[in-house]
């Protein structure tokens, strides 16, 4: 399958999609068609069987997002802010949605909507340059792309409205030691560490990964009842399928499993 798409380059290996947000005369910030190209190509990806997994990523070595087109946001009255907010909403929610994993490799600012997309991926590595930043209260706006929910779930309220109230920059190392990345990378090592993150996904079962990143990515947004009801459900289903037979049968026999995805 090819991907061509004026704001995003995308690149297939190793059953690994790297989307490359492209926009350097911006620092590669969002603008409508961007997300619209984003929507798209998430869609895409997730119905290409050659793909089992995604890295998200900034081109350049400045910025990995940095923020929604302020030109853009600069014109807009109450009614139609309130549509940019939905549809960017709509697009980091395909994101987070996705049924399969999606890495965020951070490689400088990720500010505003580029924070709002970070978080939005399943899984956060950094560049040692990268700064997370959610800046709307400097313009006079509050995040629109999801901030204001996802951050505080990941960090904890007390960061989370830290970050948002006074618009500061968080380090990587920060983040790091906020759970807000998995990992830190020297900028050159930094793609191919989220790769590496992927490779250690992508060698399970596919449908267990799957039912697993579910169940785990909805239990911030269900109560614990409906949560375990959730898990047992897809605990089932998994059991259900082949590879839990080869998975099972495999540690019993002493060898290494052969997933069909099935
Ligand atoms: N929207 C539109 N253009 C942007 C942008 C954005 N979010 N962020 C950067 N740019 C543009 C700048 O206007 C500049 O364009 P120019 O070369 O035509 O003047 C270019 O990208 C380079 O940015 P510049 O500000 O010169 O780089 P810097 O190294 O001095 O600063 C940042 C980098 C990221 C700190 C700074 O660009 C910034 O604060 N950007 C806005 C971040 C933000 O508020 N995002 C949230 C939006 S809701």
């Amino acid at each position: 399958m090819t991907y061509e798409y004026e704001n995003l380059t995308v690149e297939v290996g190793d059953r690994i999609a790297t989307v490359t947000i492209d926009r350097p005369d911006t620092l590669n910030a969002l603008n409508s068609a961007t997300e619209r190209e984003l929507q798209d190509v998430f869609l895409r990806l997730r119905d290409d069987a050659g793909v089992g997994g995604i890295v998200v990523t900034g081109a350049g070595e400045k910025a990995f997002v940095a923020g929604a087109d302020i030109g853009e946001l600069s014109g807009l009255g109450a009614t139609q802010g309130k549509e940019f907010a939905f549809q960017g909403q709509t697009t980091f929610t395909r994101i987070a949605q996705c049924p399969k994993p999606v890495v965020a490799a951070v490689n400088g600012y990720a500010l505003g909507g580029g924070c709002e997309l970070a978080i939005a991926c399943h899984l956060r590595v950094a560049g040692e340059n990268a700064r997370f930043g959610l800046p709307e209260v400097t313009l006079g706006l509050i995040p629109g792309h999801g901030g204001t929910q996802r951050l505080a779930r990941i960090v904890g309220l007390g960061r989370a409205l830290e970050m948002v109230l006074t618009g500061r920059q968080v380090t990587a190392d920060e983040a790091l030691a906020w759970g807000l990345v998995n990992a830190v990378f020297p900028s050159g090592e930094l793609l191919a560490g989220a790769r590496a993150l992927l490779g250690r996904i992508l060698d399970k079962a596919p449908l267990a990964v799957q039912y697993a990143l579910e169940a785990t990515h909805r239990s911030g947004d269900l109560g614990l009842d409906d949560g375990l009801y959730l898990e047992a459900a897809l605990f089932g289903m998994a059991c259900g399928t082949d590879d839990m037979r080869e998975g099972t049968k495999a540690f019993l026999e002493k060898r290494k499993p052969e997933f069909r995805g099935r």
